[in-house]
């Protein structure tokens, strides 16, 4: 791995909720290619931004679990019965104004506060790309026991870049902060889940999998 920093914890790790509860009120800078993410994002990023968005706005409406939702930037474009999830309440915050016909709750992503077979799908955008091996399967265990099917987005493996690595963040107070974080290409998201490749984009990717465990018709 690349910089060297214990074993990689995220879901898990006590100082990397604390930094996004405090990153939230600057959190769509990155999606929106505002303040420092003006320089960092690539060319390119509005164009990818667009694509995703179109992505979740196209999925067909189906009552919908968004875990780690975040601000709520993608969970917003959802259509059906929309729950935001994320342990964050600052995040949450600003996601309850974004998807005011859907509700939001504070909840851990591997111990999903929801009954057996609560959801149609589970969607996760930039969250499984942080999970190291021993907390992806605890998840992908929890998403099964409440869903019939997942949709993960994350971030593109670029040239260059490590595959797995803590990387170093700065927040606009000037605080670091270490965070474990994975990249993935398309090929590789849908191989992990089981799934099938929905989008193989320059700075996203996208895999989806359904499974039948929880039809009742059967
Ligand atoms: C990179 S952000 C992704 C936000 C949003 N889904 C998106 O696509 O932009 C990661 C999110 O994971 C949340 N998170 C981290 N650990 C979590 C856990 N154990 N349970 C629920 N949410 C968690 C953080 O609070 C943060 O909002």
């Amino acid at each position: 791995m690349g910089k060297t920093g214990g074993m990689p914890a995220f879901a898990r790790d006590a100082r990397t909720a604390a930094y996004y509860d405090q990153r939230a009120g600057e959190y769509d800078e990155w999606y929106l290619g505002q303040g420092r993410y003006a320089e960092l994002n690539p060319p390119w990023w509005h164009e990818e931004v667009s694509r995703l968005v179109d992505l979740v706005r196209a999925l067909p409406p189906a009552r919908t679990l968004d875990v780690a939702c975040g601000t709520g930037f993608l969970t917003q474009h959802l259509r059906g019965a929309i729950v935001g999830l994320d342990q964050s309440a600052a995040m949450l915050g600003v996601a309850g104004e974004r998807v005011p016909t859907g509700s939001v709750v504070v909840g851990d992503a591997l111990r999903l506060p929801v009954a057996d077979g609560a959801f149609d799908r589970v969607l996760t955008g930039h969250f499984y790309g942080h999970l190291p091996a021993d907390e992806r399967a605890v998840f992908l265990a929890e998403v099964r026991r409440v869903a019939a099917g997942l949709i993960v987005i994350d971030t593109a493996l670029r040239p260059g870049v490590e595959p797995a690595q803590w990387t170093d963040r700065v927040l606009n107070d000037g605080s670091r902060h270490r965070i474990y974080k994975r990249y993935l290409t398309s090929d590789q998201l849908a191989a992990e889940i089981g799934g099938q490749i929905l989008l193989a984009g320059r700075s996203f990717v996208a895999a989806a999998v359904t499974w039948d465990h929880h039809r009742k018709d059967g």
